[in-house]
Order: C-alpha cells, then structure tokens, then sequence
C-alpha cells in the first residue's frame, strides 16, 4: 500500500516492509536538507503548488513543528488543522473530516492519532492523488522518528553492521520502538536489544529479531548507542510500575549506569524527556547525548519523505497520461 507499483514511496505508514535501498534513499536525502540551528535555511521548490494538511488529533511539540517546518522549506502551502476546535468535537467522523479537507484542494495528509490504524484508514479511503505519512498512530508506528534516529545514528557510526544498539524503557506501549526495530533490522544493525521491566515488555518481541533483558546493567554491556523512552502512562490500560522512584532506581540512564556501554557510545531519545525519571539529567545533557541533535534531523528527514512522496505522485500522474 505505501509503494507505488515501480517500488516508489507513496505513503509513509510503517518502516515494516519498506526495502532497504529506499531506507537508504531517505537517509541521503535528508543527509542534503540538513540545516544546522543558526545558519540561513535555504528554501527549495519541491513542494511548491502543494498544499500539506498536520492532522494532529494527539498532541505533539517536535513532530508537528517539524513536518511544518519542513514543509515550508519545500516551499509547500501548510495548514494545521486545529482538531480541539474543529467540527470533530461535534460529531464529524473521521472520514467526513477527510472529505471535506480533500474538497478544499489538498496533496499530502499528515496524520497523528492515538488509534493504531488511523493513517493506514486515511491512505485507504483518501482520494488517489493524495500521500499520507504517518506522524505517529497509537502504539503502532512512528516511521519518520524512526528514520530521524537512523539518520542520527549514522551520522556518528557510518556502518550499521556492527553495532550494539538497545532500545530502553517503555517497549510495550512505544510505536518509536517498534518502527525503530523494523528499521535496524532492514539496515542490517549487529544486535537490537530491548531492556525494560517484564511488565513493559510486548508478548513476543523476541521474534521481531531482537535480544531481550530485564537486567538494566547488563543490557546496556557493551552498547554503541542507548535509546531511551518515556513510561507512556497515557497508554496504559492498569498502573505497570511499582512507582516511578522504583523505575528510576532500576532502568534509569545514570552517568554510573552509562559506563557500562562504550566510551564512545551516543544516547538517543526520542522526547519528550521525563528527567529524573527515565533518564538523568547529566545524561541527557551531557557529551554522549546526541538528543537535540535528532531534533533537527527531524525537520531534514521529514523534508525527504515529503520530497519522495509527492515526487512518486508526479510519476503516476505522468503514468496515467500516457496510458
Ligand atoms: N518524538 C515525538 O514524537 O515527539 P512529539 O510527541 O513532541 O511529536
């Protein structure tokens, strides 16, 4: 569904099944968008003419401000939809809001959600002419995120093959994680782990390819990269900790802890941080985090997938005229 039939991105739903060369073909072009905080932002004339609609029915800081941005400087036409204001609060169902927006004249939706499969909904019964990227859906995935971190990631260690990286915290309800692992096993990283409470751990993670440990020190022996997460109480169904000084106490980054990975290790995160809770405050500001530095990956990441996508509508429309 995200590919169009000559293997071009279409829709950005998932990093699951998506081949490795097109992976790839993210990552390089955002390796050119990237623009550091402080130097003049160039604009370039991808998405001029297009109009891209932020759907956020969740809240977000870092990824609708950086799917804005981003479209901005593909010179695109943006709107955010303000859902907390909008028809949706009377009623509209999802579908009607699509219509009616795709009424108005629209190339690209891009959908946060807390239900799973609201953009995957959305790619499906949008108008054919329109890219969908999921901003993240429920528990599910968050495909951009993911490629901002393995942007990050390969910005300081240019292979992936042998590479200890583990994923810390919150893995049953992370769609970060998920996107995350589908995206390191394409790229073929040496070991993905996943270290959290047994509480916190998803029913069968072992077969998505990945080493599991419930022992904070001795998952973090030996690690190139560190990714921790947030406890997402707000998807949690039943209080899954003891409390949150245990949590700390048992899976929370310390300088102490951090030792126990490389020297040269770097420690990701994808925000918003709980200091003090999944991670100390030290860490997070300290040499070794590369925290902000995903921050502005994000905008670049965003700028390619933007970029393919509509590029991949250009081919079909050319496709559909000739035929
Ligand atoms: N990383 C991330 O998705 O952050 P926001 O919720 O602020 O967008």
């Amino acid at each position: 569904m995200q590919l169009t039939a000559d293997g071009k991105l279409k829709h950005f739903l998932t990093t699951e099944g998506i081949p490795p060369l097109l992976l790839e073909e993210i990552l390089d072009r955002a390796e050119q968008f990237v623009s550091l905080p402080g130097k003049a932002q160039v604009k370039a004339p991808l998405l001029r003419g297009k109009t891209v609609m932020n759907l956020f029915f969740e809240n977000s800081t870092r990824t609708r401000t950086t799917f804005e941005l981003a479209a901005k400087r593909l010179s695109a036409d943006l709107v955010n939809l303000d859902i907390r204001n909008s028809a949706t609060s009377k009623g509209e169902s999802l579908l009607d809001t699509i219509r009616n927006i795709e009424a108005m004249g629209c190339d690209m939706f891009v959908v946060r959600h807390s239900s799973s499969s609201a953009a995957h909904f959305i790619a499906k019964y949008c108008a054919p002419h329109i890219s969908v990227i999921n901003a993240g859906d429920g528990r599910h995935a968050h495909p951009t995120q993911a490629m901002l971190d393995m942007l990050t990631i390969r910005q300081h260690k240019p292979d992936f093959t042998p590479l200890k990286i583990a994923i810390v915290g919150d893995i049953k309800h992370s769609r970060v994680a998920r996107s995350e692992i589908h995206a390191l096993n394409t790229l073929c990283a040496g070991e993905i782990r996943v270290i959290a409470p047994i509480t916190l751990m998803p029913n069968g993670i072992e077969d998505m390819g990945v080493k599991v440990y419930t022992n904070m020190e001795e998952g973090l022996k030996d690690l190139d990269v560190v990714i921790m997460l947030r406890l997402q109480h707000e998807r949690m169904n039943t209080a899954q900790l003891p409390s949150v000084r245990e949590y700390y106490a048992r899976y929370g980054l310390t300088e102490e802890r951090l030792k126990l990975a490389k020297p040269d290790a770097i420690v990701m995160h994808p925000g918003p941080v709980n200091r003090g809770v999944e991670i100390d405050s030290r860490v997070a500001d300290g040499s070794q985090s590369v925290i902000l530095q995903q921050v502005t990956n994000g905008v670049a990441v965003r700028m390619a997938v933007m970029s393919m996508a509509i590029a991949s509508q250009a081919s079909l429309a050319k496709e559909k005229g000739a035929s």
